[in-house]
């Protein structure tokens, strides 16, 4: 039977860490988050980022536009946002109505305060090995439950479900840094299963619920669910066939309480850290 990984804890020790030190701080980590669409989990995910933000004393500043919002005020907001003094950290929610484009914004802010890691500067930082401004939040989060647990990554085969530019593909980079063997599988990779047979580390991050069944993992593999899919009955539900899975697992995460509460937690380091270095 798996032990199953305690996201909650590990992110409320953080919460407490960093509500502890900006206690201690004459100034206050500002996070600018930004809500230009009108999908209700994001809207549920930004009210949760302005709580924690206001929970640990931060200063939150949250700019919500209905479909009317035009790619020239948002981008003007960017400029004064990069510009604001107060504002250490920028959120661009994704994704953002269709209408609007989405890369242009995500490049316009400064990667300094680039809180999620998103900007082309930082992505590149990570792929070469560089430390960037900061780290893609929920791919920081899943190292940082692995090394909580002290599970090994070096020399490991990690496989990752999911080339999302916000989970797959910075995950895969990070994990390349922990010195694990990464390969990156898709909806067009050809015989999932077998691949998946070989993961020490399995982490999927598709959202589509029960994709990783038990027959797909190996017997003491550690099982990582990023998928949050809401059900009809408005549950959660992960990638991964829980039940059935954690017999087979050594570790695993349960959906809610396992990936989440990491992304969120390193959402609040990653404001502290800019704080931090821009105040330097
Ligand atoms: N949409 C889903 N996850 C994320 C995230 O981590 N950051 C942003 N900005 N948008 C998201």
């Amino acid at each position: 039977m798996g032990e199953i990984i305690d996201g909650k804890k590990i992110a409320s020790q953080l919460f407490e860490d960093l509500k502890i030190k900006v206690q201690k701080s004459i100034d206050k980590p500002g996070l600018a988050v930004v809500l230009a669409n009108d999908n209700p989990s994001s809207k549920i995910y930004v009210a949760s980022k302005e709580k924690k933000s206001l929970e640990l004393g931060y200063r939150s500043y949250v700019y919500r536009f209905d479909k009317s919002i035009t790619m020239g005020k948002l981008i003007e907001l960017i400029h004064e946002l990069n510009e604001n003094k107060k504002v250490n950290g920028i959120l661009v929610q994704l994704p953002l109505y269709e209408h609007l484009d989405e890369q242009k914004i995500i490049e316009l802010i400064n990667p300094k305060k680039d809180v999620d890691g998103f900007h082309p500067i930082n992505v590149g930082k990570l792929y070469c090995g560089l430390e960037p401004w900061a780290k893609c939040c929920t791919p920081k989060g899943i190292i940082k439950l692995l090394k909580g647990y002290n599970i090994q990554i070096e020399g490991k085969h990690a496989v990752v479900v999911g080339r999302s530019n916000i989970v797959g593909k910075p995950l895969a980079a990070l994990l390349l840094k922990e010195n694990a063997t990464v390969t990156i599988a898709h909806s067009k990779t050809k015989n999932l299963k077998a691949l998946t047979k070989t993961a020490d580390i399995l982490i999927s991050a598709v959202g589509r619920p029960n994709i990783i069944t038990a027959d797909m993992v190996k017997k003491g593999a550690v099982v990582i669910d990023v998928g949050i899919t809401k059900q009809y009955d408005r549950f959660l539900k992960g990638d991964v066939d829980f039940d059935k899975v954690k017999s087979i697992a050594s570790y695993i995460t349960p959906v809610p309480g396992g990936v989440g509460p990491m992304t969120i937690a390193c959402l609040m380091e990653n404001t502290y850290e800019l704080f931090l270095e821009q105040n330097k």
